[in-house]
């Protein structure tokens, strides 16, 4: 192994959402070590314009380039959206993995009709991202793309399944994928293109017809990851053979985030492993 694979992979999002991100590295990289950054005192960042997020991410990136890393994985769909292109220029010998674009190839690998249905926060949905990644890679695609953002909250608050939030997903989806008659039908792939929408997909999956594929931007984001690095960060870590180890960084509250963390993480996490961070 280089120095480099030696170090850990830097993640970062606007909270505790991209550790459904983190989650889906971790499984398909149980050896590589992680540090993970959430700016849980700026978050939402899908609220946020263009400008505001690109210095936020920036700040972020600068946090984890500090501390050593093999390379970087925005989580954040927002962050992706809008600012890849300024951390790449900042950090032009880093590899810098966004969401967005493995996401898309999944969306486009899964749809057979070519129409596909993405939704993701406000500032993802309106800079048009996916739209434009879909249609790099497809030209002929029709998207559909919608800004869910009450979905945020209900995944943070910990309300993934029930009334509640089934009504919330039909409110946002069912004009999406109004129609089954074989004529005029809706999408046929749904992306996931918000960190905190995994959780919520036996909510989401209920609503939809059954024909629709949903495609997890977060695991199809870890495969990409596995791809780029070759192998070469997977192998054994410094800690447990097998397990590697995750810094936890977070700029607000280690209370709150140890807390909400395990509904995205799917795991408990201790408040004194969380150091605080100024940014
Ligand atoms: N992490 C954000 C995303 O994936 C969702 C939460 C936020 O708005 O900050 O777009």
């Amino acid at each position: 192994l280089t120095a480099a694979a030696r170090l850990p992979i830097g993640v970062f999002d606007s909270g505790v959402g991209g550790l459904t991100v983190l989650r889906a590295l971790r499984s398909a990289m149980p050896a590589a070590d992680f540090i993970y950054l959430g700016d849980t005192a700026r978050l939402p960042y899908g609220t946020k314009s263009a400008h505001t997020v690109v210095r936020y991410s920036l700040q972020c990136a600068a946090v984890l380039v500090e501390r050593g890393i093999s390379c970087l994985v925005v989580a954040c769909n927002t962050a992706s959206a809008s600012s890849l292109d300024a951390m790449r220029l900042q950090y032009p010998n880093l590899p810098v993995i966004g969401v967005i674009e493995p996401g898309a190839a999944a969306a486009v690998a899964a749809s057979v009709s070519g129409r596909i249905a993405v939704i993701g926060t406000e500032g993802t949905i309106n800079g048009g991202a996916y739209q434009s990644a879909i249609r790099r890679l497809s030209p002929s695609a029709r998207i559909t793309a919608a800004a869910c953002s009450l979905f945020v909250a209900l995944a943070e608050e910990g309300w993934t399944e029930g009334e509640i939030v089934k009504s919330v997903a039909r409110r946002y989806l069912a004009p999406i994928f109004r129609s089954e008659a074989a004529a005029d039908r809706g999408p046929d792939t749904l992306v996931l293109g918000c960190t905190h929408f995994p959780v919520l997909v036996p909510s989401i999956r209920a609503v939809l017809p059954e024909y629709v594929r949903i495609v997890d931007s977060a695991k199809t984001t870890a495969a990409a990851v596995v791809r780029h690095l070759g192998g070469a960060s997977t192998g054994p870590s410094s800690g447990q053979a097998g397990r590697g180890q995750v810094t936890w960084l977070a700029t607000d509250d280690a209370a709150r985030f140890a807390r909400v963390s395990s509904i995205f993480l799917g795991a408990s996490l201790s408040v004194g492993a969380i150091e605080i961070v100024d940014l």
